[in-house]
């Protein structure tokens, strides 16, 4: 059942990713020597460059700051010139975002801006001082789902172009094997299609699960999942209008696990040993928890739903992770009977 237009952006992913790895990226010398990172996003975007600040960290170990263009100009951060400024946005057309840049370049013109947007003609190309255009297609629902994808992919390999550039500069500062990442990203487009297909077979019909009677929901992840925990609440609220709530599993134990009560469903991403003895508690407190994770994981079993995802390379997890989240916000949203390509007070950007 491919009657919306929200899931059929959600089933072209593995074509949308295979399409971005296939793309030149135009990176000058002046981007790839940048000794250091700020990323201005709103939203999914923003979401996007937070997963994408765990790559530039560990594999390209470069220094690099994620911050809400909405919140810039309440803000003074300091800009230093030999900063590369990454502006994440798949209209191109965010006001805040334009504002923030022109702001930036107001105060500091030498600056090198590197945009990232999924439509060539859009206000933010030709502010930037170089655009790369992701081949995601125009992304007709209102909630970001390919485009999410598209940004990630794009960001990955920045990371790895990074990466490669300073090991051949300076080999000890990058102790990984370039080939290897390379190796890696190659098979993302046929895992996203095996789990897209694996998924399909119990969600993405459009019909509630029984833990949706729930007005509430939290997403628990760690680490480079973190942000897969916000960007999965925010397509919660902008297609079901449930409050989901996105949290660091480290954190949720300090304070907001007072919510809990029986019935309460939670969803975990990538339980790892730490994040089971959690839910093990929580369950004993008669939540439901849904654990997402790779197939055969030993964290998985016993908990009340699991979602299996293919077995690829842990720093490339995120692109599976996200897959049921998108799903299960469109079923939610169905089982409510909600226009899920157009959500209630929502626009596709906001101008
Ligand atoms: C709006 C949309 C969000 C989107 C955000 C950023 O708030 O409702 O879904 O993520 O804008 O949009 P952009 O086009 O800049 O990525």
């Amino acid at each position: 059942m491919n009657d919306s237009i929200m899931l059929k952006n959600i089933c072209e992913q593995p074509n949308v990713v295979a399409d971005c790895l296939a793309i030149e990226l135009p990176l000058s010398d002046r981007v790839l020597s940048a000794q250091r990172i700020m990323l201005l996003a709103c939203g999914s975007s923003r979401h996007a460059g937070l997963v994408a600040q765990h790559w530039f960290e560990t594999i390209a170990k470069i220094p690099i700051q994620v911050l809400d263009a909405a919140a810039w100009t309440d803000r003074s951060p300091l800009v230093e010139s030999n900063t590369l400024i990454i502006a994440l946005s798949q209209s191109g057309k965010t006001k805040d975002l334009l504002e923030a840049l022109t702001q930036i370049k107001a105060v500091t013109p030498e600056i090198q801006v590197l945009a990232i947007v999924n439509g060539s003609d859009s206000p933010l190309v030709h502010l930037a001082d170089s655009a790369i255009v992701t081949p995601a297609g125009p992304e007709g629902a209102v909630a970001a789902t390919k485009s999410f994808s598209a940004q990630l992919v794009i960001l990955a390999r920045i990371a790895v172009n990074l990466a490669e550039y300073k090991s051949l500069i300076s080999p000890s500062i990058v102790p990984v094997s370039i080939s290897k990442l390379r190796t890696d990203l190659k098979v993302l487009p046929q895992a996203i299609a095996k789990s897209l297909n694996n998924l399909q077979r119990h969600i993405g019909k459009g019909v509630g699960l029984d833990w949706m009677v729930s007005e509430s929901i939290v997403l628990l992840g760690r680490g480079i999942q973190q942000p897969i925990a916000l960007e999965g609440a925010l397509k919660l609220k902008e297609t079901a209008y449930v409050h989901a709530e996105g949290f660091g599993a480290g954190d949720f134990c300090h304070g907001p696990m007072a919510i809990l009560k029986p019935g309460f469903p939670i969803i975990a991403l990538m339980p790892d040993q730490k994040m089971r003895s959690d839910l093990d508690r929580f369950q004993a407190l008669g939540c439901t928890v849904i654990g997402i994770g790779k197939r055969g994981h030993e964290c998985l079993p016993g908990l009340d739903q699991v979602f299996e995802l293919e077995s690829i390379a842990d720093w490339l997890m995120s692109f599976l992770i996200v897959l049921p989240l998108q799903l299960l916000a469109y079923d939610w949203a169905r089982s409510r009977e909600l226009n899920v390509d157009q959500p209630r007070y929502l626009t596709k950007f906001i101008g």
